[in-house]
């Protein structure tokens, strides 16, 4: 106990000496998140990162956040705790194989833009049209124009998602988040049966089958707006990171809060976002590194980011 109240001085004495601002994810872990500066979804995150003061930013979450965050601020140094928390969804669509897809609808004659989730690389930004968050996906499709098709990438179970909710086809690629595709239906099934009064919701990332039984699907940041509409003490059944119940506890602690088990776990857990601890938070700020180098697609990427997310 004593060394964790040490490391929580040191933080805070490191950030101050590193003029330092710690940004967090809601799928950190709890201790990382009650430190944090600021909190939130993709697109928040984003957003605040193009707003803070200091010349340090801390991204605790994972690689292409905290690239994200550098692309949208080159002037400002971007820390990342662990340089190797990825993500299934951006592993799953390097670049060179999206620019032979395009080219071959290119090809065929086909007229399309590339919708590219945020989950994805500086590379993959720089070859898309629009990049969305869970919390804007919706408002950046009805900016496609009507007579073009979208190449949406890389997440199929979001991108099946949004042609439901926006009625446009889609072209869709195969990744997938290897946390949202876990939740066990059965499980869900159970939890429902013993809990009738009970309101499931779920993030657009997890697969249709899991999105069917659920009362409300949105990503991280629209949850927290939907528990906060339930005046009355409710019980809820979350289909995300389990982290994120940490958040909504803290955010509404009126509620009580249910993770819908894994296939083979009572907690699904992100294994990238867990590698980022509070003592690499604090040796990144010690050492200045990991830090996010300057690449020459990252201009490319941040026009992209720019009009997509800030304009
Ligand atoms: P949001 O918090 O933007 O909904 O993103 C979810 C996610 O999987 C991030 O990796
Ligand atoms: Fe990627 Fe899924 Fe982890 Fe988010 S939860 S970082 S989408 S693997």
């Amino acid at each position: 106990a004593t060394t964790s109240i040490d490391i929580y001085d040191e933080i805070e004495a490191l950030k101050a000496e590193q003029d330092a601002t710690i940004l967090a994810h809601y799928y950190q872990d709890g201790e990382i998140q009650e430190l944090a500066d600021f909190t939130g979804d993709s697109l928040k995150l984003a957003r605040v990162a193009t707003t803070v003061d200091t010349g340090t930013i801390v991204f605790c979450g994972v690689h292409f956040m905290a690239e994200t965050a550098k692309i949208l601020n080159p002037g400002k140094r971007v820390l990342l705790p662990d340089p190797l928390a990825g993500c299934s969804l951006a592993d799953s669509c390097p670049a060179p194989l999206l620019a032979r897809r395009q080219e071959a609808l290119r090809a065929a004659g086909r007229t399309f833009q590339t919708v590219t989730y945020i989950n994805s690389t500086a590379s993959v930004k720089a070859l898309s049209d629009w990049i969305v968050t869970s919390g804007n996906a919706e408002e950046i499709i009805r900016r496609v124009p009507e007579d073009c098709e979208i190449l949406f990438a890389p997440d199929r179970h979001l991108g099946s998602y949004l042609q439901e909710v926006t009625g446009r086809p889609m072209i869709l690629w195969e990744g997938s988040c290897m946390v949202h595709e876990v939740f066990s239906v059965n499980d869900l099934l159970k939890l429902k049966r013993r809990k009738p009064e009970a309101r499931t919701i779920a993030h657009p990332e997890c697969p249709a089958n899991i999105r069917e039984h659920a009362d409300f699907i949105g990503g991280t940041e629209a949850m927290i707006r939907f528990v906060d509409r339930f005046d009355a003490p409710t019980e809820f059944l979350v289909a995300t990171e389990a982290n994120m119940l940490w958040q909504l506890q803290h955010a509404v602690p009126r509620h009580a809060y249910l993770p819908v088990p894994g296939i083979t776990c009572a907690c699904n857990n992100c294994p990238h976002m867990a590698r980022n601890t509070l003592e690499k938070l604090r040796d990144c700020l010690k050492n200045g590194s990991p830090e996010i180098a300057w690449r020459p697609d990252f201009d490319r990427a941040g026009e992209v980011l720019r009009r997509s997310l800030l304009g």
